[in-house]
């Protein structure tokens, strides 16, 4: 019998949409153009786009199929009693409201329970988490283990969050703390996985201060997997199984359908809390749409339904999770740093370690990520200084890392654009000294990462 090592793509290609290749010249314009911001850029000018896993996958024909089959009433459709089922028989939820996407889900949420000094802990909030948090004039809590924060250290579980230091906060902060949130995976930390063990000890937590506890669950499958590779114990259950022990271990959780809801758009907000939830409802009205569609098609609720089917499904997530450790493999064995190990959706590459002449205030991460794009064609983005150096009084902090995140959307790529990627990365980190830093020249107040515009800094 013949062993193979190779992991296919769990699929075959039926529709094919063709990229545009351009010349080094043409991409030193359009990044000019674009005020050396690689948000900015027209998409199409982009060979291959890592810029995000978000909304960018592929669906499948039963997916479009499905889209046929939505109901578009404004009130009562078929669609969502299709959503709610798939949403509640994963989660096992009372309450689930569907919206946009996942950051409409954390402002009806944030915005329903928060008061001004309030305190999130989490293990790391992702941008929109906190912006979300921090409008409400809130404190958004980062509470990762600290070996989440060494990016070259292997750990299975680099997610799980400090049990000792959120049971100081809940001891100190409680009557301030209305919830506390784990982001399954990882993102803002490297994609890294929360094992079962974590999330019991979360649970233990808020059992004993009475808080309610809630997942940001947008990567809830690639978490579950990692779970079933890693966690003693866990290899014999389906990634459905441990998903839903994940979910019931939680209150409720707020859901980008972008990711492992294999969409395009969508998201929702589930949780048990009735009083709780007719204050999301309410507001979900005023600002997102009634309660039964939330801002979505009924065609958008059909999607999401197939691809929270699809995405527990075990060869789909081994070739997932097995195509972000090749690229991975790749990049260690030519010496390029990345965050340890392989995240489930994105390889992070180390800026500040591989720049180490640029300080990070001259902004490592946009060096990188725009030399990506000129040399190659391939967009990435920043997670650093630029993202989540601004503080709320207007200063500069420098964060732990200054990462560029390559992020891999769902059935979209074949292995041979990886590898291409992984030549182009090589090849950059070869000519390494020749990058140089960057200085904002205009940015807002919030989010600045996705509008700002930046001026190289002279040799
Ligand atoms: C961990 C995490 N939470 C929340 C969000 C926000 O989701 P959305 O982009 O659908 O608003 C994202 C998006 O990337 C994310 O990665």
């Amino acid at each position: 019998m013949l062993h193979f090592k190779t992991i296919i793509e769990p699929f075959r290609i039926k529709s094919v949409e063709a990229v545009k290749f351009t010349q080094r010249g043409e991409r030193e314009s359009a990044l000019a153009e674009a005020g050396h911001n690689v948000f900015r850029l027209r998409a199409e000018d982009v060979l291959v786009d890592l810029l995000t896993d978000s909304g960018t996958g592929a669906m499948s024909a039963a997916q479009w199929g499905a889209i046929m089959q939505g109901d578009e009433s404004y009130a009562g459709s078929r669609s969502f009693f299709r959503f709610r089922d798939v949403v509640q028989d994963l989660t096992g939820y009372r309450h689930i409201i569907p919206t946009h996407q996942g950051r409409a889900a954390e402002r009806i949420l944030f915005h329903s329970v928060l008061e001004e000094g309030d305190v999130v802990p989490n293990n790391n909030h992702f941008d929109t988490t906190r912006a979300n948090v921090e409008v409400e004039d809130a404190e958004a809590r980062d509470l990762v283990i600290p070996e989440g924060r060494v990016p070259a250290l292997v750990h299975p579980f680099k997610g799980n969050v400090d049990l000792g230091r959120l049971e100081q906060a809940l001891a100190k902060d409680g009557d301030r703390i209305p919830l506390v949130m784990v982001t399954v995976t990882n993102n803002s930390g490297g994609g890294q996985p929360v094992s079962l063990e974590n999330l019991r000890g979360v649970r233990r937590l808020c059992d004993r201060y009475h808080k309610p506890f809630f997942l940001d669950a947008c990567r809830f499958a690639e978490n579950a997997y990692f779970i079933k590779l890693r966690e003693p114990g866990q290899s014999g259950r389906t990634p459905k199984e441990i998903a839903q022990e994940m979910f019931a271990l939680a209150d409720g959780c707020t859901m980008s359908a972008k990711k492992d809801g294999l969409a395009n758009i969508g998201g929702f907000l589930a949780l048990n809390d009735d009083a709780w939830a007719e204050r999301c409802r309410n507001l979900l009205i005023l600002t997102e749409g009634f309660p039964t569609y939330g801002g979505l098609a009924g065609y958008d609720l059909e999607a999401v339904a197939r691809g929270l089917e699809e995405v527990v499904e075990e060869p789909y997530l081994r070739y997932r999770i097995r195509s972000i450790e090749y690229l991975h493999e790749r990049l260690v064995a030519a010496g390029v740093p990345v965050i340890q190990p392989a995240g489930g959706h994105a390889v992070y590459l180390d800026a500040r370690a591989l720049l180490a002449h640029i300080p990070p205030l001259q902004y490592p991460g946009i060096a990188l990520a725009n030399a990506l794009y000129v040399e190659a064609g391939i967009r990435a983005v920043e997670i650093g200084s630029v993202m989540f150096g601004l503080q709320p009084d207007g200063t500069e902090k420098v964060p732990a890392m200054d990462l560029v995140r390559l992020a891999i959307p769902r059935r979209v790529y074949t292995q041979s654009h990886i590898d291409y990627v992984a030549e182009a990365v090589i090849g950059l980190a070869g000519m390494k000294d020749r990058l140089r830093g960057y200085r904002i020249a205009k940015a807002p107040a919030t989010l600045r990462h996705f509008t700002a515009v930046f001026e190289p800094l002279a040799a």
